[in-house]
């Protein structure tokens, strides 16, 4: 891509020999006239209607929820610009599961990585995938609740071949809808006490749906899945929920699972999928040579909530359809009851990893208890502390480079208190560390247990899977041992196995496992959009004051240390900004651009 670069400033760079992603020196560059965007979202407000529930106030992207499918290749720098259109609100764009070491300040969180865009000023990101991480990712806004709806897919593609064979590629993208808006729900969920969002009213494949919420009927249009017999779909299955654990399954085909989060597995047959808020899965499909009929439902449900929502959408292998399908009357399918531990331990990657840390390896466990507290307003902490959009008062990155507010946090002060430095409030770790990152559900102060999906930025881990009670590093080994090598994932669930117990009860962990590489700020969070909210989120900084700062010094970066700093474009202004990696390519594109 062709755009001129202007020395507006002079960059002292170290050169961190710390990564195996590219380390390019870093350019100052003015993104003016000449600067084409490879693709651009913008981000409006507006009053629509979705499934059966009347119309209100809805983050969209270029229009529509979910956003354009947006599809990018592994190994190339791209610079995607996401416009703040709304009048009134922050906006940032996340970009679900890429790892994003290389460019500090875009992985689009308001806590850790950048300021918010402000109302009517744009934002222009630059990601890069590492060349062995295509697969299926989604974009989102990481501002209070936006993510509910202002959404969309991102399609990682490989550089070379696929390693699996099939005809064509499609998505399935889950949502929520709720019906109370965005900034309704989000002031509720801090009130004190709590009001709470109300239940997912339906589950949305590709933005439409209906069914039921709660036995009352929805009759909302459905979405259709176009097929033709005898072929075979990769069907990419995003869980873009707010907070819908789904369970879903076709009427009379399979799913061959073939990947988990951006990673190729060994093929996996199940009937059915489990899919948590911020998981993406691969499935292969093979539709059927001579079908019966022409439409089979897909059906998807909510678990581990008080209420069930259930939606629908059409594997059509007939003509496109003139007038929508609407729900069926009697139900097709009856899903199974939450399988605790679903694809732990079963599937594996592709190709023989190469770098597993194993037991031996670990120079860490940090346990991350995460518990509801009901005191005033209903908050989750983890290891007692919180984080939430008031805490800090800046981004975390921009905090540590002003060095004003807040010290680089402490690995002295973190070991003497189970891995979080109380002061900064982060979980701290030294590049070369192997970190076992267990993540422990309690019983909450009145008892209850609840499901969560934890997803990390920056990197992706080895999950070691998940069990009742606590953690037992030896039996698990042998049952790893005797399953094969675990997956890496960027999001997994953390189950529970009652729906009450007493106050403080270990009960139900993950495991993971991650090698400490990449030096940066990155969130660590459950994914369901009102826990974030009630504070279940933390950061983590990777590698020691020089190497988290020192890829750019204070002078160049100056622009991103502001509230609409210099990196901040508008209608009058072309943004500055710093260019992390080089290698542009051009071919990203939207569907609707
Ligand atoms: Cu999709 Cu921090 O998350
Ligand atoms: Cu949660």
């Amino acid at each position: 891509m062709a755009f001129l670069r202007h020395s507006v400033c002079t960059l002292l760079f170290w050169s961190l020999a710390v990564s195996y992603l590219v380390v390019a020196s870093p350019q100052c560059a003015t993104h003016n006239e000449t600067f084409v965007p490879d693709a651009v979202l913008r981000v409006t407000e507006s009053n629509i209607s979705q499934s059966c529930y009347p119309s209100k106030a809805t983050v969209l992207v270029n229009g529509t929820s979910p956003g354009p499918e947006l599809r990018i290749k592994e190994g190339i720098t791209y610079w995607i610009r996401a416009y703040n259109d709304m009048q009134d609100k922050n906006l940032t764009m996340h970009w679900h599961g890429l790892t994003q070491a290389m460019a500090p300040f875009a992985d689009g969180t308001p806590q850790a990585s950048q300021w918010p865009i402000p109302p009517l000023y744009f934002f222009d990101y630059e990601i890069h995938v590492p060349i062995g991480m295509a697969g299926t990712y989604f974009y989102h806004s990481h501002v209070g609740f936006q993510a509910v709806s202002g959404t969309g897919p991102l399609i990682v593609e490989e550089h070379g071949a696929s390693p699996y064979h099939y005809d064509e590629d499609k998505i399935v993208f889950l949502q929520d809808v709720f019906v109370k808006d965005e900034s309704t729900i989000e002031a509720g969920l801090v009130a004190s006490p709590l009001s709470w969002s109300g239940e997912s009213a339906m589950v949305l494949v590709n933005g439409k749906g209906g069914g039921s919420a709660n036995g009352t009927a929805c009759n909302a249009s459905l979405s259709t899945i176009e097929v033709e017999p005898g072929k075979t779909y990769r069907l990419r299955f995003i869980g873009g929920t707010a907070l819908t654990f789904a369970s879903l399954a076709f009427e009379d085909h399979d799913l061959e699972i073939i990947e988990a989060d951006g990673h190729y597995t060994q093929p996996y047959n199940t009937s059915y999928l489990q899919i948590g808020t911020g998981q993406r899965f691969s499935a292969l499909l093979r539709t059927r040579p001579n079908p019966e009929k022409s439409t089979y439902y897909l059906q998807v449900e909510s678990r581990e909530r008080p209420t069930l929502t259930r939606g629908f959408a059409v594997l059509n292998y007939g003509l496109k359809p003139t007038i929508p399908f609407l729900p069926p009357n009697d139900l097709p399918l009856t899903l199974p009851n939450t399988t605790r531990g679903f694809l732990d331990y079963e599937l594996h990657p592709l190709s023989p990893p190469k770098d597993f840390p194993t037991a031996e390896e670990v120079t860490r466990r940090i346990t991350m208890t995460v518990h509801q507290r009901v005191l005033g307003p209903t908050i989750w902490v983890q290891n007692d502390y919180p984080w939430t959009e008031t805490f800090p008062q800046e981004p975390y990155l921009v905090s540590l480079y002003n060095n004003n507010s807040l010290e680089f946090p402490s690995m002295e002060r973190a070991l003497a208190n189970d891995g979080i430095d109380p002061i900064s409030r982060a979980f701290p770790a030294q590049i070369g560390e192997v970190l076992e990152i267990v993540i422990q559900n309690t019983g909450a102060d009145k008892g209850g247990l609840d499901v969560h999906p934890f997803h990390a930025h920056g990197a992706h881990y080895w999950d070691l899977g998940s069990g009742n009670r606590t953690y037992d590093q030896a039996s698990n080994e042998v049952k790893i041992q005797e399953h094969g090598h675990p997956i890496q994932r960027d999001t997994t669930m953390l189950y529970r196995y009652a729906t009450t117990t007493t106050n403080g009860t270990n009960m139900g962990w993950r495991a993971w496992r991650i090698r400490v590489t990449e030096p940066g700020v990155w969130m660590i969070h459950c994914h369901i959009l009102q826990h974030m909210i009630m504070g279940m989120q933390t950061i983590w900084v990777f590698g020691n004051e020089t190497e988290v700062l020192g890829k750019v010094g204070v002078p160049e970066v100056q622009g991103y240390l502001t509230y609409g700093g210099s990196v901040y474009g508008n209608e009058n202004r072309w943004p500055s900004v710093v260019h992390f990696t080089d290698n542009e390519g051009s071919d990203a594109w939207t569907d609707n651009q």
